[in-house]
């Protein structure tokens, strides 16, 4: 069995080392560096060169490094009758909500304001606490969590998704239910599969259906947010501010203008980077499953997406 792990400019070291240590008789290959293509029956991919699994022809199984499987769908020579998995595990899922109770935590106790009053030597004790409805768009393994996780610190917590759900503990709205979704809040954290559905869905529309001073959060992916359209809207008031850690291209250019807005915190694609150690394992498995018939963990589903 050989597995290659094709993750351009990734410094996977801490990968091999990992899958070495939990099984010392697979062989790792590490793009551009295949030695044997026919051997290769599993690949791990984080963007990899689009076109190039054709290269192996005893292919089994596609791994996603991360969560998403956007990067691995967007290429139009997949084999599209191989199973596809993504990482889901706590390990990335712990992460993502701190990153994201942070981000709520720091709009609804006003931390930017007490930031910028603090450099004027403003001593101003209104309005300490901004009353906060979140929206939680993607309510899939992190959204879920993110949910549970605001619901226990006090919050109202408002579900966005594709599909209709049932035995949910929180308001849900689905599909063409978004209007009715965002009347009902004020702080909106999209945490959606990227789709062809979902790509470009907050657009100044949606801005403009949004209550006033609307704070966004993204978490997901740069492709779901048309960025003209953030500072578009943020100038006309729909939308307070941002909290983004994903752009449409990465590194975020030096000139891009997200920069320098004041109303944007920008952190760089961080809010939850797999851990090979929790992340391995379930590789194993799943080839182990694969190898005797047996259902997979964390397979998507291509026509869905995630
Ligand atoms: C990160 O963005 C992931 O998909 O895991």
């Amino acid at each position: 069995m050989s597995i290659a792990i094709i993750s351009p400019g990734r410094d996977v070291s801490f990968w091999i080392k990992t899958f070495n240590e939990a099984d010392p008789d697979i062989d790792i290959q590490v793009f551009p560096d295949i030695r044997d293509k026919d051997s290769v029956e599993l690949v791990i991919l984080w963007q990899h060169p689009k076109g190039i699994l054709k290269e192996f022809p005893n292919l089994k199984l596609i791994c996603s490094m991360g969560a998403g499987v956007d990067h691995i769908l967007s290429d139009p020579e997949i084999p599209r009758s191989l199973p596809i998995t993504r990482i889901v595990d706590p390990g990335l899922t712990i992460p993502m909500t701190n990153y994201v109770v942070m981000a709520v935590l720091n709009f609804h106790r006003q931390l930017y304001r007490y930031q910028s009053n603090q450099r004027k030597k403003i001593w101003d004790m209104s309005n300490p606490e901004l009353k906060v409805n979140v929206g939680v768009m993607g309510v899939g393994a992190l959204g879920s969590d993110v949910i549970e996780k605001l619901k226990i610190l006090g919050f109202s917590v408002f579900g966005f998704g594709n599909s209709p759900k049932s035995n949910i503990d929180f308001p849900y709205f689905y599909g063409d239910e978004l209007t009715q979704f965002l009347s009902k809040v004020n702080l909106i954290i999209c945490m959606l599969p990227l789709t062809p559905k979902t790509e470009n869905i907050l657009n100044l529309d949606f801005f403009r259906k949004c209550n006033k001073g609307t704070y966004i959060i993204n978490v997901a992916r740069g492709n779901h947010l048309v960025e003209e359209d953030l500072l578009t809207a943020i100038d006309e008031g729909h939308v307070s501010g941002a909290f983004l850690d994903v752009y449409r291209k990465e590194p975020l250019p030096v000139d891009h203008p997200f920069w320098n807005v004041e109303e944007i915190t920008l952190t760089p694609h961080i809010a939850s980077v797999t851990n090979p150690g929790s992340a391995i394992p379930q590789i194993i498995e799943n080839y182990k499953r694969l190898k005797s018939n047996t259902p997979l963990m964390n397979q998507i589903n291509p026509i869905l997406g995630y």
